[in-house]
Order: C-alpha cells, then sequence, then structure tokens
C-alpha cells in the first residue's frame, strides 16, 4: 500500500494526543490536554497526567477517527510513543495501543517521540519537501533535545540535550517566580515584548570555553533559572520593584541565545545547512526570530512547521508510523515496553 491508514497515539506528557494520517497527508489531529488541572501545581505532575490519560485515550482515538471520516477496518496500522516522556503517561498510550493492535489484528509501530517530532513536518502543506540530512531542535516543556537527522527511518543521532531542566520548564518556573499564571511561556513572551532585553545579563548555560569541550551541543537551564530568582530576591530584599518586563525580556534573551546558538553551531560544524525546530517553545517570538536572523547569516535553511504540528500530537507519531511502513518496515514485537529513557 503506497499511503498507508495510520493512526497514532501520543501521550509521553500532558497531551494525550491521537492523530490519523494517510501518507503524508493528516486527516485529523485531536488532542485532550491536563494542562488545566497541572496548573495549582505550577508543573505537571506525572500521576495526574497518567490518571487523565487513561480518561480521555478511548474518547480521543474515537474522536480522530470520527474527524478523519475512516473506521478501525479502514486502517493499515497504529503507531504508538514509546519513549521519552513520563514512565506512567507512557504506559496508558502503549497499553491501548496494543489492546488495538490485538484486537483489530493490526501492525503496531513503537516509535520514538523526539523523531516524531521531526516527522511531524513531512505533514506540511506547502508541497516542500523535508530535505536531508538536517539539524532538529525540539524544545519543549519535557526535551530540549539537539539531533542530526540523516534518514527519519533509521539514521537519528542525539547530538545533545538538556543536562537539567528543559526550555518550557524554565520558562514555566520563572514565570511562577514572576507570579505569573501555568504554562508561564507564553505570558513571559508577551510581557518580555515590553522590555529591555540588554537590562540584565543574565548566564548562557554550558557556554563557556571550559564547558563547551564537553557540551558543545548540550544545554543546562537550572543555573539560568537560579540567576533569575536570585536577581528578583535581590530586588525585593532592597525594596524596589521588579522590573518584570526588563526580567522577562532578558530571561527570553538569555534562553533563546543559548538555544539559537548552539543550532546554528552544530550546522556549521557538521556542513549541514539545514535547521528543523519542534516543540511548543517554537511558539516563543523571540526565538523564531533569532533563529531566522542567524539561520540567514549562516545560509541555514530554517524550516518551522506550523505550530499546531510542533506542540505535542498524535498525527505526528502517525506521520512516523507511515514513513516507517512505507520503508517496508516490520512492525514492532509486543513485547515492548514503555521506555521513559528511550534513546532516538
Ligand atoms: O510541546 P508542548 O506543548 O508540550 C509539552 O512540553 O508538554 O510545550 C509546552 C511548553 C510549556 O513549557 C510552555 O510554557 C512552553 O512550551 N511555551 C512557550 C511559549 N508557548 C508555549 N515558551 C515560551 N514562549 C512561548 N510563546
Ligand atoms: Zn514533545
Amino acid at each position: 500500500n503506497p499511503e498507508p491508514l495510520i493512526l497514532g497515539i501520543e501521550t509521553s506528557c500532558d497531551e494525550t494526543g491521537v492523530g490519523i494520517v494517510r501518507g503524508q497527508t493528516l486527516l485529523s489531529n485531536v488532542i485532550a490536554s491536563s494542562m488545566e488541572e497541572h496548573a495549582r501545581y505550577g508543573g505537571v505532575v506525572p500521576e495526574v497526567a497518567a490518571r487523565a490519560h487513561l480518561e480521555a485515550i478511548t474518547p480521543t482515538i474515537e474522536a480522530a477517527l470520527a474527524e478523519a471520516g475512516v473506521g478501525f477496518d479502514d486502517l493499515d496500522g497504529i503507531a504508538v510513543t514509546a519513549g521519552p516522556g513520563l514512565a506512567g503517561a507512557l504506559m496508558v498510550g502503549v497499553g491501548a495501543a496494543k489492546a488495538l493492535a490485538l484486537s483489530r489484528e493490526l501492525p503496531l509501530y513503537a516509535v520514538n517521540h523526539l523523531v516524531g517530532h521531526v516527522g511531524a513536518d513531512v505533514l506540511r502543506e506547502d508541497d516542500t519537501e523535508l530535505e536531508l540530512p538536517t539539524v532538529a531542535l525540539l524544545v519543549s516543556g519535557g526535551h530540549t533535545s539537539l539531533l542530526l537527522v540523516r534518514d527519519l527511518v533509521d539514521d537519528v543521532e542525539l547530538l545533545g540535550e538538556t543536562i537539567d531542566d528543559a526550555a518550557g520548564e524554565a520558562f514555566d518556573k520563572v514565570a511562577r517566580l514572576l507570579g505569573l499564571p501555568y504554562p508561564g511561556g507564553p505570558h513571559i513572551d508577551r510581557i518580555a515584548a515590553q522590555g529591555d532585553p540588554g537590562a540584565i545579563r543574565f548566564p548562557r548555560g554550558l557556554s563557556l570555553p571550559k564547558d563547551m569541550a564537553a557540551h558543545r551541543y548540550d544545554f543546562s537551564f537550572s543555573g539560568l533559572k537560579t540567576a533569575v530568582a536570585r536577581w528578583v530576591e535581590q530586588c525585593r530584599a532592597e525594596g524596589r520593584e521588579v522590573p518584570v518586563a526588563d526580567v522577562a525580556a532578558s530571561f527570553r534573551e538569555a534562553v533563546a541565545d543559548v538555544l539559537v546558538t548552539k543550532a546554528i553551531n552544530a550546522c556549521r560544524d557538521l556542513g549541514v545547512p539545514r535547521l528543523l525546530l519542534g516543540g511548543g517553545v517554537v511558539a516563543n517570538a523571540r526565538v523564531r526570530e533569532l533563529a531566522r536572523e542567524r539561520a540567514d547569516a549562516a545560509g541555514v535553511a530554517l524550516r518551522i512547521p506550523p505550530l499546531s504540528l510542533c506542540t505535542d500530537n498524535g498525527a505526528m507519531i502517525a506521520a512516523l508510523g507511515a514513513q516507517l511502513v512505507m520503508a517496508g518496515r516490520a512492525p514492532s514485537e509486543l513485547g515492548f515496553g514503555a521506555d521513559s529513557t528511550l534513546p532516538v
């Protein structure tokens, strides 16, 4: 079948995502998020996420089928995120996928969440093809990774990743510090537009020469978060009003700078003049702007899929599943389990 009909299931974090694709064509992409339930904790609570997936998984699968106008009998296969992500959350998606595969006698493909983010790009509607190899920068509340993708199906290399917090997590923690609601990324982004990004020089994690030797493509955001916390505390201790817009702008600049610098370094070092962005933090205005500027200056072609495909979703998992089928890959043995640290 040249254009397999694949249902994809994604439950690695707080989004229950189910999408359906035919080959490289998006048919449906339904998402149920438990974000609101995490708001009062100021971050994703793994047990709460797993429970919410359990409640949402069946209705979300049904909604995705209905929206695509297809039934179980039409499907050629199922793809599911096996990792990386939250163990309990992943288990719900993997369990549901196995149950469906067994009961409907469908081949099942276990896929990697990060590679799924890259796979999302094939669903773009603008007729441009993803050119390979490409460097991919994937930034969300759960991960911050730099990949070298030579082939979507079997040649993806992890260049580096965060050694502590994810970039989105840093946005959320700093937002909380500034008294902004969860998830804080969009709020910081908005407020930063009113501030001076040069007002405060916050640290760029793992960017000093001594760190670059071992961590050229790795990220660290916990030091930055602590620096912002200290700066704000100092301000309050001295009885000064916290210049929220300047703090937000300076923090956002530090994150965008380090993300884009390391990604463009990778393109240059490896002689790969292509950079793909993915993950929810791609919504950030300064990340996009700086990536555009530096990519242009370095002669790197920048690709940013539409935001609905950048944030966690099931369609990207289905898209990668379809790539596996089209490449003639054998389905996964049903013995696989959820793996919170699954390598690419
Ligand atoms: O990919 P995503 O939707 O899923 C998870 O990680 O679960 O990413 C969500 C993350 C959150 O940390 C959120 O604060 C961040 O992306 N985010 C942003 C912006 N929009 C969302 N961070 C910075 N600026 C934004 N405009
Ligand atoms: Zn993700």
